[in-house]
């Protein structure tokens, strides 16, 4: 086994950071009720990086926003850190697709803003944002505004952003769709490095199977509506991971045939509710 399979069982061995129990969801319709996700038992590792793969409207962001406390489930329990979770903490960074930065906001700023609704000085927030923004390689970016960055560099900055508060946990809903497949591949290096420093666990939700192995330590892969976790896939790759390496490729193949049946099956819902 490798060096670094030997770590991500080791940290297993230690308690959770997130633990999910018989988690399920049931949206509120008009009509009969919506079931998104059922029976999730998911135990997250510290310093572990989890990715959530799935077809499309099978649960993944709604599993995100119960374990960032955004919505609440209505079956089992979610704890972080030995805490039911219930609401949203500074324990969980969170990462949507779209950056959502304040525009009339500098990104120093932007930055800080979880800090400056805590009350911290001024100083002390400019200290953080100098700091945080020199570890994802934007210093220079600190007294600019959101619009003169590059997308990349936005979503470096919700990055920032999110780790300013030192959470245990990122939480991270499809952070890079928006980007075109260069600076998709640049952030997903970013991502990694940003988290061996910061040494926080990661969960990242991604439609797209390569990005999954890039990224992480073990593949949750679900099924379609209702959402359950159909397996999870362990990646025993050494990091920087190349994907003309033919075990990456035999993994994409395995994860191909995996959410083929799957997405099948949510295509075939959607037509379903259309007609
Ligand atoms: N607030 C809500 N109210 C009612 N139904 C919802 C709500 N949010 C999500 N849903 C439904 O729950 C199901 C799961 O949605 P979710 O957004 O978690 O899927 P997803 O796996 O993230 O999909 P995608 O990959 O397209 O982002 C979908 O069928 C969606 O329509
Ligand atoms: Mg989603």
């Amino acid at each position: 086994m490798s060096d670094q399979a030997n770590i991500a069982v080791e940290a297993r061995a230690q308690p959770a950071l997130v633990t999910c129990s018989a988690v399920g969801k049931i949206w509120p319709t008009q009509g009969e009720p919506f079931v998104a996700l059922r029976d999730i038992e998911l135990e997250v590792a510290r310093g572990e990086f989890v990715v959530f793969l799935g077809p499309s409207g099978c649960g993944k962001s709604t599993l995100l926003f119960l374990i960032a406390g955004l919505e609440q489930a209505t079956q089992g329990r979610i704890v972080c850190g030995g805490a039911e979770v219930n609401a949203p903490g500074t324990d969980r960074g969170l990462v949507f697709q779209e950056a959502s930065l304040f525009p009339w906001l500098t990104v120093g700023e932007n930055v800080t803003f979880g800090l400056k609704m805590q009350h911290a000085p001024k100083e002390r927030r400019r200290r953080v944002a100098e700091e945080i923004l020199e570890r994802v390689g934007l210093s220079e970016a600190i007294d600019k505004r959101p619009d003169q960055l590059s997308g990349g560099m936005r979503q470096r900055v919700a990055v920032a952003r999110a780790l300013a508060l030192k959470p245990e946990i990122l939480l991270l809903d499809e952070p890079f769709a928006a980007l075109d497949v260069q600076t998709r591949a640049r952030m997903q290096h970013f991502l990694i490095q940003v988290w061996r420093q910061a040494g926080v666990s990661m969960i990242f939700v991604t439609h797209h199977i390569d990005e999954a192995i890039a990224l992480a330590d073990r593949i949750v892969v679900f099924t379609a509506r209702p959402g359950r976790i159909k397996t999870i896939i362990p990646v025993d790759l050494p990091r920087p991971r190349d994907s003309r390496n033919p075990r990456f490729h035999a993994l994409a193949d395995q994860l191909t045939d995996l959410l083929r049946d799957e997405v099948d099956r949510a295509f075939a819902e959607q037509e379903r509710i259309k007609s």
